[in-house]
């Protein structure tokens, strides 16, 4: 990674934490369990690329108001996701950012429960951090919600889930990356131009920029899933295979999948670069992506 994507990521990065750390309820607040568990799975790191992507987003075009909140809501969605993605009935991961994963730290009924409160609280905040702006909140909900319902996220878990162990298809693999995955990262630049009041084909470019890039993410995944080390991705590696999930890797090989992911890569740029705008962070972010190595 270049010096400079490497600091100005830095510093995304770090207004991420400090407004993680302003907006999650203290880990004091009763019942303290729940909220321990909260902020044990939200502060444990992890790359923040969702709100990271918010705030680079957010910033393609001017705009008037402050999308820390929105960033904050996003990454409250996303480890929802990854604790009941870890859970004993759907991944069974005792791992995850580089500490025991949340039903492993607490128990499985808290982790549920953390998981069932960040969900929500990530709605809470966006409607009280944006109720002077009722159109931006409802965009935002909108966006939010949409990414992470039933047809979207969790319809891409469903089948993740429900295939395991049958034979793979190119049609449902491309439906569960483009939901379990893209779905949420395609909503993080949707929800960071809202704050530039865009045009509707603004929205459509950028969607086109998240289809590719959540596509190349989820590829990669599945590609350190069979090459990494549980001690660079902070969580257990060779899982895929031994639960005979659906990847590109299973289905191309190595050298196919990272042939997929090029491809996907250089159609998310193009369309960063259509869209145009203070885009030059949001180009070199997807490059880094499309070879990231944890
Ligand atoms: C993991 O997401 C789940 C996938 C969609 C592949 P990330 O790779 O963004 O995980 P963190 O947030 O950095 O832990
Ligand atoms: C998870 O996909 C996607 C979501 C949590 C929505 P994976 O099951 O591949 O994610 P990891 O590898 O456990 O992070
Ligand atoms: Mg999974
Ligand atoms: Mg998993
Ligand atoms: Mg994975």
């Amino acid at each position: 990674m270049n010096q400079s994507l490497k600091e100005k990521l830095r510093q995304y990065q770090q207004r991420v934490e400090s407004a993680i750390d302003v907006y999650i309820p203290s880990a004091q607040t009763r019942p303290v369990k729940l909220h321990e568990a909260m902020r044990y799975s939200m502060e444990a790191g992890g790359k923040r690329i969702r709100p990271v992507l918010i705030l680079a987003a957010s910033e393609l075009f001017p705009s008037d108001a402050s999308p820390e909140a929105a960033a904050v809501a996003i990454e409250c969605l996303h480890t929802y996701t990854l604790i009941h993605d870890d859970l004993p009935s759907i991944d069974d991961s005792d791992l995850r950012r580089g500490r025991a994963s949340c039903h492993t730290q607490f128990d499985e009924a808290t982790a549920v429960l953390a998981g069932d409160a960040l969900l929500t609280f990530a709605f809470q905040l966006l409607t009280r951090a944006y109720r002077d702006r009722p159109e931006l909140a409802c965009d935002l909900v909108a966006d939010l919600s949409e990414a992470s319902g039933s047809e979207r996220l969790i319809g891409g878990q469903m089948e993740d889930v429900d295939n395991e162990g049958k034979p793979i298809d190119a049609e449902m693999l491309t439906f569960i990356h483009e939901n379990k995955t893209g779905a949420l990262l395609t909503a993080a630049l949707t929800m960071g131009l809202r704050f530039c009041g865009p045009s509707e084909q603004q929205i459509e470019q950028i969607t086109e920029v998240g289809y590719h890039m959540g596509m190349t993410f989820q590829i990669v995944d599945d590609i350190l899933d069979a090459t990494s080390s549980a001690e660079v991705m902070g969580k257990p590696v060779g899982n895929d295979d031994a639960a005979e999930k659906s990847t590109y890797v299973a289905l191309h090989g190595i050298e196919g999948a990272h042939a997929e992911a090029k491809q996907h890569t250089e159609r998310a740029i193009h369309a960063a670069k259509a869209l145009g705008g203070n885009n030059t962070f949001l180009i070199e972010l997807i490059e880094e992506l499309g070879s990231r190595i944890h």
